[in-house]
């Protein structure tokens, strides 16, 4: 694969075709199941013990989600499951659009708060597990195998259209991006969460800890190294990772958007602070991770709106 860094966003340029067929069997091999170890479906309960469920069982989405929630706790209100980013009340009975839906939890979200959901991915273990999820829980929603860079939608379909971890995962984030814009109606909102790239994960355990320290700099390009030592890192092999800066999210991915919104979501400082010394996080003031976070977390939440 031949990379070019364009400005300090890497696009791949060449071998597209196969990157995004690693891409898509990576992903449906290691799907996001949300246990201690990527990709499996063994889950702890309190006890020290990891208990395998099967994949596609009631237990397993009820798993899967309690850890997804946990992960995502401050961005809950009374109002739902991730209140704080998505205004279901708003959306009710109108055409929503997630891109990359993995297990489906989110789309189950806006399927309860009565949206008209549709969810595509990448990845046939994801469509057919969503497609199950929905199922399992009497919902309606259509759920597609479809590639983020080319959606098989009209222009102006979707009232509100979102992706969650999902685009820094594709080969050319913009082009989904602009994709997402595409299928959106005039005026509408579009939501995205990619990673950051000046966050604590990145900086210094990706680039310092990993690529300075422990040498792998001298064998791995940035976009290995970053691929490598991200997401899903212990599962090995994941084939595209490459987080976004804030710089780069307002001048280049949505600058074709108005009233652009960015907050930075770091839920992971504190585990990542407890890797330099054991219980940090418990140590320093609340208050203090808390700023720490949303300078340096991992998530970027941006929105925009469609100009029209
Ligand atoms: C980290 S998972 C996130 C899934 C889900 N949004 C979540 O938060 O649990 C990344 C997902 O992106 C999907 N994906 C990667 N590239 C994609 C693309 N070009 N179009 C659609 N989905 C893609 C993968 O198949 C995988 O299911």
């Amino acid at each position: 694969m031949l990379l070019l860094k364009e400005g300090p966003l890497i696009v791949a340029k060449d071998n597209e075709k196969e990157v995004k067929q690693s891409i898509r069997r990576w992903w449906a091999s290691n799907p996001m199941t949300y246990a201690a170890e990527h990709g499996t479906t063994a889950y702890e309960s309190g006890d020290g013990i990891h208990r395998p469920v099967e994949i596609g069982s009631k237990e397993f989405f009820e798993q899967a989600d309690q850890k997804f929630y946990e992960w995502n706790s401050p961005l809950h209100t009374p109002k739902g499951n991730f209140g704080r980013i998505f205004d279901y009340d708003r959306y009710r009975g109108q055409a929503i659009l997630e891109v990359g839906c993995g297990m489906g939890c989110m789309a189950m979200n806006w399927a309860l708060h009565d949206a008209q959901v549709t969810g595509v991915d990448l990845n046939p273990v994801a469509v057919q597990q969503t497609r199950r999820r929905f199922e399992l829980f009497g919902l309606q929603g259509r759920i597609e195998e479809a590639d983020g860079e080319q959606l098989p939608f009209e222009d102006n379909s979707f009232d509100y259209g979102y992706s969650w971890g999902v685009l820094h995962h594709s080969p050319n984030t913009e082009t989904s991006i602009d994709e997402i814009l595409r299928v959106v109606r005039p005026g509408s909102e579009v939501g995205v969460m990619l990673y950051h790239r000046n966050s604590f994960l990145f900086r210094f355990i990706v680039e310092y800890v990993e690529g300075y320290l422990h040498l792998e700099k001298d064998f791995l390009s940035p976009l290995r190294l970053a691929s490598r030592y991200s997401d899903g890192a212990r599962a090995e092999g994941n084939p595209h990772t490459w987080p976004v800066t804030k710089e780069e999210v307002r001048d280049q991915l949505f600058s074709k958007f108005a009233n652009v919104k960015m907050q930075v979501l770091g839920r992971d400082l504190d585990p990542i602070m407890d890797t330099w010394i054991p219980r940090l996080s418990r140590i320093v003031p609340k208050p203090m991770v808390k700023a720490l976070a949303r300078r340096w977390g991992w998530g970027l939440w941006i929105t925009g709106v469609k100009p029209g």
